[in-house]
């Protein structure tokens, strides 16, 4: 039994059980010693409007997420992250937030989400909710303030700048969505700044108010017993405050999408600022005052694997998503590059590695679909999870889900409906997750049109179908977090790699633990010392008995776990 305001000391986070601590209205205070629970785990990230649908409207649900926890329970996850749920006119889908304390009502209920939590610390899950700071909605009476009273106190709240000399917006900036990151309120005169959609204005985190209020926010959520906080947009809170014009890298043709556009543009001054260390800094206080983690979406530029870790560290976040292996190709070279630092730069487990996520395309896609590239996102799976940090599956990703074509007229995502270029739209990632082959795909209920199309799932290709089929992606990917589980005292261990490019197999060792992968379309040998050598793991399954003295044959697009044979 626990008493209010009582610390607990565990040498372990596993040690503690969380039966029981439904959000009461008492306070609990939970102090650990030893081992954060974040420090071993697997997170799985849910995108809410497409993993389940509770109530059959078409649309996924926290009623529907609380109905699956055992599967993610059974599949091996530590922690699920929840996309945004809070209020919204869902302009871009959630993270266009009008009330930061409630749950839209497409989504749920606070009551169903004390259920959620409930259920989910029953079955040992975290629950790490989506926070979304560096801007609201259009329609949070926060910014219908500022705008119909330019001389409120909440005008401050948000960035306003007289136009320029010529009329047009203040600075150079462009929005990640497409077009300027700059929208004119024809009232005042005034522009205010958006780096997302007109509908999600930034907020001005100099304003003291600003800070006060989403620290309370992230207090309300601790006080209804969340484990953690994913940041939205962690990198882009703190600006340059004077907002110079950003430099430009390349000239553009006109024909490019948003993306294009908005890295023609050196982002020095619209992100990435030090300034945001002082938020982070207050944040951690509170977030660990509750043991929560604070992991940041930090989507810089490419190849600085070293920068993004800078967000997580004493004083900062807790870990930070590196997006970099979300652009890889197949190759050794392409991985290496990617991985090499990434590993290095996570030298204590501070970076998080999504497998794919909902705002790019599915790792079986983007690595050539079919069955090779689901065979490829598992090996890449593989990779990911023994590095050191915390990986990230997406939902789906244990299926081998591949992006669903969407037809122009079903598109959802503003990114696509908004730019000419409709390739850069997110709904291909986001289509609903097959639960079985019945009508509805087990998603929803009969005759129901769901939000973004399903496409077409086989049977074998749906959890039904796959559930207790050894060979399929969805036990396969059980049995990787099974023995990942089971190595969990590597954690501690440093990296080394063991091979390089130009050759097709990439390996590293984790104290006794190899981890390698065949990158190259040809069978490839591993020479290890220290044998023999046992498989603990393999991508092929059949493999799992196998064992050697010092030479290894690694199939084309496999992975393997070796362990000493003893
Ligand atoms: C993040 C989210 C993305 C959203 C954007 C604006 O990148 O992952 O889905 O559109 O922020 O909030």
């Amino acid at each position: 039994m626990l008493t209010p305001g009582l610390p607990i000391l565990a040498s372990s986070a596993s040690q503690i059980s969380h039966e029981g601590f439904g959000f009461s209205g008492d306070v609990y205070t939970v102090r650990m010693s030893g081992t954060p629970w974040w420090e071993n785990a697997v997170g799985y990230e849910i995108y809410i409007r497409s993993f389940s649908d509770g109530n059959g409207d078409g649309v996924g649900d926290l009623i529907g997420i609380e109905e699956r926890l055992h599967y993610l329970a059974d599949l091996g996850i530590d922690a699920i992250w929840i996309s945004p749920f809070y209020t919204s006119p869902m302009a871009d889908f959630g993270y266009d937030v009008a009330d930061y304390r409630d749950i839209d009502p497409a989504f749920g209920t606070l009551a169903d989400f004390d259920k959620l939590i409930e259920v989910a610390h029953r079955l040992g899950l975290k629950v790490i909710v989506d926070i979304v700071p560096n801007h609201c909605s259009d329609q949070h009476p926060w910014f219908l303030e500022a705008l119909s009273d330019p001389t409120s106190a909440k005008r401050d709240w948000f960035h306003w700048r007289d136009p320029a000399p010529d009329g047009g917006p203040p600075n150079n900036w462009a929005s990640h969505f497409g077009g300027p990151s700059w929208t004119l309120d024809e009232a005042s005169g005034q522009y205010y700044l958006h780096l997302f959609l007109p509908e999600q204005p930034d907020l001005n985190w100099d304003n003291p108010e600003v800070r006060a209020e989403f620290l309370d926010i992230l207090r309300f959520w601790c006080e209804r017993g969340v484990d953690g906080f994913r940041i939205d947009v962690a990198h882009g809170l703190a600006k340059n405050p004077a907002l110079p014009d950003l430099p430009v890298v390349h000239e553009l043709t006109g024909d490019e999408g948003p993306r294009e556009r908005f890295l023609s543009l050196d982002h020095v001054h619209d992100m990435n600022q030090e300034g945001v260390f002082d938020i982070y800094a207050e944040w951690r206080e509170l977030a660990d005052s509750y043991d929560a983690m604070l992991l940041g979406e930090v989507y810089i530029r490419a190849g600085d694997a070293a920068r993004v870790a800078a967000y997580a560290g004493p004083g900062r976040l807790h870990r930070a998503f590196f997006f970099d292996p979300m652009h890889v190709k197949w190759s050794a070279e392409s991985l290496w590059a990617c991985f090499a630092p990434g590993a290095e730069a996570s030298s204590e487990g501070q970076i998080g590695w999504a497998v794919s996520s909902h705002d790019d395309p599915r790792a079986p896609t983007r690595f050539g679909g079919g069955q090779v590239g689901k065979e490829r996102s598992l090996a890449f799976t593989v990779l990911l999870t023994m590095l050191p940090g915390l990986p990230f599956l997406y939902q789906g990703s244990e299926l081998g889900m591949e992006d669903v074509p969407v037809d122009p007229a079903d598109f959802q995502d503003p990114v696509a409906i908004r730019n000419d270029n409709p390739t850069d739209g997110r709904d291909p990632c986001r289509t609903p997750i097959p639960w079985s082959d019945a009508p509805g795909f087990g998603f929803t209920a009969e005759g129901v049109k769901p939000w973004l199309p399903f496409g077409n799932h086989h049977l074998s290709e749906t959890v039904k179908g796959q559930l207790g089929d050894p060979f399929s992606s969805l036990e396969r990917h059980r049995r990787l977090l099974a023995v990942r589980r089971e190595l969990g005292a590597m954690a501690d261990q440093t990296l080394e790699w063991l091979t390089a490019p130009p050759e097709d197999v990439l390996a590293f060792r984790r104290g006794s633990v190899v981890v390698a992968i065949n990158v190259g379309d040809k069978p490839a040998k591993l020479t290890i010392s220290g044998g023999p050598w046992a498989v603990k793991y393999a991508t092929r399954t059949e493999r799992t008995s196998e064992w050697f003295d010092t030479e290894i044959e690694i199939h084309p697009d496999e992975a393997l776990i070796l362990v000493p044979n003893s």
